[in-house]
């Protein structure tokens, strides 16, 4: 017979407890609830890659969410840890549009433009270990939502110019946070020769934003915004910065997952949030503050992060240390640690 939901609780709780204090289960914000509720930690990308680096006392790090967080726990955790995600397919659309070797490419050709010496290069968290590690051996650092500014405002303390990959956006709202003029800001489409730009826009530009998205946040509108301010005229509109500009500067808050969490939680009682990021959090969120009313600006999910569920958990942790190891090349894992401790550091 079929385990029923209630069973693979049990077995999972069950398994948590032989396991003891050689088991942590970190879930990133856009699990499910089960998952999220039998996890040891909630949080967003940068709050999990901080525990993985931190823990001393795990053997056994499981990780609910998806494959570049897993595998950034795995650069940052102690050679005696085991990492493991229960779905090796859970990827990330944007992560794998940044193919490593179009951004070698990429980078190859803006730094010989402009001299190495006059640009660093800041990947977003949501990219493979061969980028990080790509950004480690020239100087760089990892940022994620939640310290993007300050990985910035840490470039420009060394050099003049810098060139973010995967995501535009991301990118852009930080540029434009910081007060960095459009005209300064370059897309490296690199699918076109030099990324779409002529030499001199290149040398001029301080900006490069590799033309990477994600599909679970570009899907919100001005015409989503619009539509919500219509009918609730005095709520609050809270994005996730992977969201477009338009949408970023029609809101009323901008910020990571934790960020989100906290902005939910501050409002006050009786407050309307309309929230534009992956719909597992926002449904989560509306449950636990029953006397504030939270809504979706749409319905978005990540299918990636939905792969996860109370039957691979178990699956991992029954075959724990065995399966879905995620493991990174000793080279690659070395570049790729200096770029995440760069972050760490920030
Ligand atoms: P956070 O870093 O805000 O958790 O976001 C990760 C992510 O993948 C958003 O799409
Ligand atoms: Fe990747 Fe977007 Fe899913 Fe985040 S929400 S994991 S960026 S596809």
């Amino acid at each position: 017979m079929e385990n029923t939901d209630q069973d693979l609780i049990d077995k999972i709780q069950a398994g948590k407890q032989r396991l003891g204090r050689k088991l942590m289960i970190l879930t990133h914000h856009y699990q499910r609830k089960e998952i999220v509720d039998l996890g040891h930690y909630r949080g967003d990308s940068f709050d999990l890659s901080q525990r993985a680096a931190r823990d001393e006392e795990a053997e056994f790090i499981v990780f609910c969410g998806v494959h570049f967080m897993a595998e950034s726990a795995a650069i940052l955790a102690k050679p005696r840890q085991t990492v493991q995600i229960p779905d090796m397919n859970a990827g990330c659309w944007m992560s794998d549009m940044a193919d490593a070797f179009l951004v070698e490419r990429a980078w190859n050709e803006v730094a010989a433009l402009v001299g190495e010496n006059h640009i660093t290069p800041l990947v977003y968290m949501n990219s493979e270990a061969a980028i990080k590690a790509l950004c480690g051996r020239h100087g760089g650092a990892v940022c994620t939502s939640s310290n993007a500014g300050r990985a910035f405002d840490w470039a420009f303390r060394q050099k003049e110019k810098i060139f973010f990959f995967p995501d535009e956006h991301l990118g852009r709202n930080t540029a434009n946070a910081l007060g960095i003029p459009a005209d300064q800001m370059r897309v490296f489409d690199p699918e076109k020769p030099l990324g779409g730009n002529s030499e001199a826009d290149i040398r001029r530009a301080k900006v490069f934003l590799f033309k990477g998205y994600c599909l679970v946040h570009t899907r919100f509108t001005l015409d989503d915004i619009s539509a919500m301010r219509t009918k609730f005229p005095d709520a609050k509109i809270v994005v996730h910065p992977e969201c477009t500009e338009e949408v970023v500067k029609a809101s009323d808050a901008v910020g990571s997952t934790s960020f989100i969490v906290k902005y939910a939680a501050e409002a006050p009682s009786g407050s309307t949030v309309i929230i534009g990021t992956e719909i597992h959090l926002i449904q989560r969120l509306a449950l636990e503050h029953p006397n504030k009313t939270i809504l979706a600006l749409k319905e978005s999910l990540c299918p990636n992060m939905y792969k996860i569920n109370l039957k691979n958990l178990l699956a991992c942790l029954e075959n724990i240390g065995k399966t879905n190891v995620v493991k990174v090349e000793d080279a690659i894992k070395k570049d790729a640690f200096i770029a995440l401790e760069n972050m760490l550091s920030l």
